[in-house]
């Protein structure tokens, strides 16, 4: 019998589980769940005898893989698969997925919650500030980049977008305006959303060349990846300007010093929480079973990214 593991140091909602389990039955399938497990040594005695992996953020090694002779498949139910060493995915001829845009809604209701939450100076009861015909700058426009600029519409904000990679009629045509150079983006935008993977051309990508022409009272926000910030220029450029704020959904390296240094400037959640909700995790997790599905089935390899 094909067995799919599920591991996920986050579990995904029950009813999510539930379903899941539902799809895989129907199929055939066998469900193994390892779920909130301690160490990686877990994962890897976990994964010798299946034929099929769903996980979240979970850190998929050269280890892990070669722990895993019969392993045909891995499934990132999300968007980002930087935890999953691709290379060794490859050599072992493993195939790996996403299931892009299925908890994009979840990730950028976020990021609009957590700018209400800073606008609101963290509720202290001091008076703050709307969103309303304030102007926010998406950094990259995919799933969740899309997300963000259409609640924030909602807000009545001014949005715009800068992404290399999407034409300029897209963008427009959803009434959003399309900014050439990322540089333009920062200068013109006094929140930041950034959107884009951490990869090697990203990483440490946004830095204090980037964030110094922000305009007065600038807010970063980043439901991305920590690496995608250069730390310690962030840290330099709010030593020097009284006036930024930073607000995370992946706690920096250097949480304690920020927190520290900047108070109320900050906000960091616990917990990885932007795709965390019931309905993103029922609709990736059911769309990652699926995905197996048809791959061991059909041999359709529809959102291979390796
Ligand atoms: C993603 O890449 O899909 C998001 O960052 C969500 O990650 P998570 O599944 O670990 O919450």
């Amino acid at each position: 019998m094909t067995k799919v593991l599920i591991a996920t140091v986050k579990p995904f909602a029950p009813a999510a589980v539930s379903q899941m389990q539902s799809i895989l039955k129907e199929a055939g399938y066998e469900l193994v769940l390892l779920e909130k497990y301690n160490s990686q040594q877990d994962l890897i005695d976990a994964v010798k005898d299946i034929d099929a992996l769903i996980i979240r953020s979970d850190k998929i090694t050269k280890e892990v893989l070669a722990n895993a002779p019969k392993l045909k498949i891995v499934v990132r139910a999300g968007a980002g698969y930087d935890n999953v060493d691709l290379e060794a995915a490859t050599q072992n001829n493993v195939v790996v997925m996403n299931t892009p845009g299925q908890n994009s809604n979840a990730v950028a209701e976020l990021v609009l919650g957590m700018m209400v939450l800073m606008a609101r100076n963290q509720f202290n009861g001091t008076a703050g500030t709307e969103l309303k015909g304030k102007t926010i700058g998406i950094h990259a426009y995919g799933n969740v980049g899309k997300n963000v600029a259409r609640i924030a519409k909602g807000f009545e904000m001014n949005v715009l977008a800068y992404d290399p990679f999407v034409s300029s009629e897209i963008v427009e045509r959803d009434g959003i305006t399309d900014i050439e150079e990322v540089g333009d983006l920062y200068k013109q935008a006094q929140y930041i959303s950034l959107h884009i993977p951490a990869n090697k051309h990203t990483i440490k990508s946004i830095n204090y060349d980037l964030l110094k022409n922000m305009p007065h009272n600038a807010v970063l926000i980043n439901t991305a990846r920590k690496e995608v910030i250069d730390e310690d220029q962030l840290i330099k450029l709010m030593n020097d300007r009284p006036d930024f704020k930073y607000i995370s959904d992946i706690a920096p390296d250097k949480k304690d010093e920020f927190e520290e240094k900047f108070g109320n400037r900050v906000f960091f959640t616990p917990k990885k929480m932007g795709a965390q909700t019931a309905e993103a995790n029922i609709n990736a997790g059911i769309a990652a079973v699926n995905q197996i599905i048809n791959f061991i089935e059909n041999y359709d390899t529809t959102f291979k990214v390796n």
